[in-house]
Formats: C-alpha cells, structure tokens, sequence
C-alpha cells in the first residue's frame, strides 16, 4: 500500500546512503557461514545508525537485501528474513528513545506476513522520529521504482523532476527525501547494483576499504569528513572558475 505522508519533515541534515557488502566473505575469511557475517552486518548497522546523528546525517538508507537477492539459496534468505524481524523486533524501542524513525522501503507483496507485520509495527511506533530517518531497502530494486513511478505519472507528466522524485518515494513506501549526498559502499566492489539510481543523479561516491562487518564508527566519521572537503558543483562551475 502507497503511505501518503504530506505532512512529514524529513530531518534536517545529509542523506547517506549504504551499500552493505562483504558479509559474506568476511564470515568466509573466519571459516564460519555466510549468516554469521550478516549477523555480525546487523550489530554495525545497530552502530551507524547511533553515530549518524552526531555526525549530521538526517537521512540514512541501508541497502539490506534487493530485489535480485532472491536468486541467492533458500537458507540464506530465510536467514537474513529472520534477521530482519529480529533487527526490527529489538532495535524499535531503542529507535524510539533516539528520536529515529524507521522506514522500509521496497516491495512488500513478496514478504512474509510476520515480516510485513513487524514492519508496519516498527514504522507505527517510531513514526514521531525527528532526529534520523532510518530508511532500510528491503525487497527493493531502485529500477522497478522507477517503472512504478512512470507508471503512476501516466502518458503526459505535467510535474517536475521533484513531483517525480515524489512519486517515486511514494510507490517504494517512504516520505519524500532529498537526493543522496554520499553513497557509501563497502566490501571492494564499486557499483551501484540497482541502489537508488534516481536518488544519487549527483551523490558522492565512496568506498572505504573494508567489509561491512568492519566498518564503524571511526571510519564512517573519517568519510564524512572527507566528504565534507569536496566541492560539489552539481554541473556548475567552481567556486574561483566563476568569479573570473
Ligand atoms: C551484501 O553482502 C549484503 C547483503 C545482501 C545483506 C546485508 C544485510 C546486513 C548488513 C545485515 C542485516 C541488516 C539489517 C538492516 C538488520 P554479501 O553478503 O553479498 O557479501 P559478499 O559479497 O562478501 O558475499
């Protein structure tokens, strides 16, 4: 079901968002399975979203299982299910004390009930969260919004790109948010991977060099930091070039 959230102000501050890869391998790397990494995934996400505030992050999207991740074997899956409902059964009162309001976006028609149900609990108890809005793509393929959101538009959109933006947040169930400032991805690879395609059009890349179960802290304080020293043009002109 779309949510209409007219009324909603998104915190203010930077919108990051997170690939988190390389649970697999870093649990690989311990001679231990797969979903020990993910569980190990699930305790640093438990850390960003405690240190995101501090560091102005008003916004903060998790890339936690996308829409192509059904491909991967039924035990891991239903794992990282179990994971979710867990992730969201004992974090929503701690969101609650941290002025955090949670989100998940994606598809829903292919979850559990029981998950679907742990998920419109979690968003109806923190929807009052002002200090972060904590979005977690599950089931969520930054394409298929789009199709969703052009279908919704019709033949002959009348709107702005932001009316598009708009509709976009809508069909994939979150409030409107403004565009991604960083995108941060872990684990080595650096791609997209059908993450928020419309959402980073002008978002800064990074790629710090561990995997998931290994960020932290310090590091996500050291890329906001360097974020923070780059000149963002948005295809203009820098700062000296246009005042010659
Ligand atoms: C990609 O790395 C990671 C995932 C598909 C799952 C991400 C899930 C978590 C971080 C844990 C739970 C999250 C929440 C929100 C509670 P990969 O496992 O494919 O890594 P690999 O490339 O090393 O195989």
């Amino acid at each position: 079901m779309i949510q209409s959230d007219t009324e909603y102000t998104n915190p203010e501050g930077l919108h990051v968002g997170m690939i988190m890869d390389g649970n697999g391998r870093w649990a690989a790397a311990r001679g231990q399975p797969r979903l020990f990494g993910h569980r190990r995934g699930a305790k640093v996400v438990t850390e960003m979203v405690e240190t995101a505030p501090a560091l102005g992050i008003g916004t903060l999207t998790l890339y936690a299982f996308s829409s192509d991740n059904w491909k991967r074997p039924a035990r891991e899956v239903s794992g990282l299910m179990r994971l979710f409902r867990s992730y969201l059964a004992s974090e929503t009162a701690r969101c609650v004390e941290n002025g955090v309001r949670l989100c998940i976006i994606g598809r829903r028609d292919r979850l559990s009930p029981a998950l679907i149900h742990a998920i419109q609990a979690a968003e109806q108890t923190t929807r009052a969260g002002k200090r972060l809005l904590l979005r977690i793509a599950i089931d969520y393929s930054a394409r298929d919004s789009i199709v969703a959101a052009a279908r919704c538009a019709g033949e002959c959109f009348p709107g702005s790109r932001e009316e598009f933006g708009a509709l976009i947040a809508r069909v994939t169930n979150s409030p409107v948010v403004p565009e991604v400032d960083l995108l941060i991805r872990t684990g080595g690879e650096q791609r997209l991977s059908d993450f928020l395609l419309w959402e980073c059009a002008y978002a800064e890349l990074a790629f710090p060099d561990c995997m998931w179960p290994e960020m932290d802290a310090r590091r996500l304080g050291r890329v906001i930091e360097d974020f923070h020293s780059r000149e963002r043009r948005f295809g203009g002109l820098a700062h000296t070039a246009a005042a010659s």
